[in-house]
C-alpha cells in the first residue's frame, strides 16, 4: 500500500445507519457482560430494541436505568457470579436464550514487565469467564436452543506489542468457541466476534498518534462504532444466523486484511 493512501484515514466514526428494532430477539432473554460500557452497552441497547429482556452484568455500577434491562453487579471471573446470573434468569424470566460474554480488562506491558497478578486477572476475566458462563448457563440455554456469542479480538490473530495476556486470552476464546460449538450442538450455537479498533472508553488514555495509526490500518479508514459490533452480535444471537455455529466473525473495518496486503 502506498503511504499517500493512508491519509484517507480519519478519527471520525462514520454515519449511524438506523437498522434496528425489527424484533429479531422478540420474546428472548439475554445475558450481556461488560454491559456498563462501550460494546457491551451498545449490545444491551440493541438487544432491548430487538425485543429481548436483558440481564446487564458488570463489575461496575450501572447508572442508567434501561427499561427491560435488569442490572446485575458482579465479577464475571467468579463462579458465584455465574450461579447468581443463572438463578436470576430462571427466577425472573424462566428462561435464557442468548449469552454474550464480552467483559474484559487489559493491562498493557510486555511479558517481562507484566506482573503475575495482572496476567492472572486478564486470563480470568477475558477467558476463564467464558468457561464459567458455559458451566453455569448451558443447561438453561439448551432448553430453548440458545445462542452464545463470545467477544474475542483481532489480537487473537495478530501480535501487537504489550498485550501478552490479553492476546493469549483472546486466542483462547477462538478455540473455546469452536470447542463449545462442538460440545453443545445442535442445542446451542456458539460463535465468536473479533472486533478491530472500536472507539469505546477502552481507548481512553491512548494518544492521537496511536489512534491514527490504528485507523490508518483499516480499509474503512476510520474507527468502528460500538453499535456496529452490536449489529454483528445481534446477527449471531438471532435466528438470522441459524446455520452458523463455531464461526468467527471479524468486525474490524478490514484491519486484518490490510495486514495481508501490506
Ligand atoms: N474497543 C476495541 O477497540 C476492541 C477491540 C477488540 C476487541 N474488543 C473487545 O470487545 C469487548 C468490549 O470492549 P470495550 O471496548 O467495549 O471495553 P470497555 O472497556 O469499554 O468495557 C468493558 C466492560 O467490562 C467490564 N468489566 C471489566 N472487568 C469485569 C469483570 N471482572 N466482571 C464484569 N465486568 C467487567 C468493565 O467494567 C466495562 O464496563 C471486550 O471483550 C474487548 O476485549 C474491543
Amino acid at each position: 500500500m502506498l503511504m499517500g493512501e493512508r491519509s484517507r484515514a480519519s478519527l471520525t466514526i462514520g454515519d449511524n445507519v438506523q437498522t434496528m428494532g425489527r424484533g429479531l430477539l422478540s420474546g428472548k432473554v439475554a445475558v450481556v457482560t461488560g454491559a456498563a460500557s462501550g460494546i457491551g452497552a451498545a449490545v444491551v441497547d440493541r438487544f432491548l430494541a430487538e425485543g429481548a429482556d436483558v440481564l446487564a452484568v458488570d463489575v461496575a455500577a450501572q447508572t442508567s436505568d434501561r427499561p427491560g434491562a435488569l442490572a446485575v453487579t458482579g465479577d464475571v471471573s467468579q463462579a458465584a457470579t455465574w450461579r447468581r446470573i443463572a438463578e436470576t434468569a430462571r427466577a425472573e424470566f424462566g428462561r435464557l436464550d442468548v449469552l454474550h460474554s464480552n467483559a474484559s480488562v487489559v493491562v498493557r506491558a510486555p511479558a517481562h514487565e507484566l506482573a503475575e497478578d495482572d496476567w492472572d486477572r486478564q486470563i480470568a476475566v477475558n477467558l476463564k469467564a467464558a468457561y464459567l458462563a458455559a458451566n453455569a448457563c448451558v443447561g438453561l440455554l439448551r432448553e430453548n436452543r440458545g445462542a452464545v456469542v463470545l467477544s474475542s479480538s483481532v489480537h487473537a490473530m495478530f501480535g501487537l506489542p504489550a498485550h501478552p495476556a490479553y492476546a493469549a486470552a483472546k486466542g483462547g476464546l477462538v478455540s473455546l468457541g469452536r470447542q463449545l460449538a462442538v460440545e453443545y450442538g445442535p442445542d446451542v450455537r456458539v460463535n465468536t466476534v473479533l472486533p478491530g479498533p472500536i472507539l469505546t472508553p477502552a481507548w481512553d488514555g491512548i494518544g492521537e498518534e496511536d489512534r491514527l495509526r490504528s485507523v490508518a490500518g483499516t480499509a474503512a479508514g476510520r474507527f468502528g462504532r460500538p453499535d456496529e459490533v452490536a449489529a454483528a452480535v445481534t446477527f449471531l444471537a438471532c435466528a438470522e444466523s441459524s446455520y452458523i455455529t463455531g464461526a468467527c466473525l471479524v468486525v474490524d473495518g478490514g484491519w486484518s486484511v490490510m495486514k495481508d496486503s501490506a
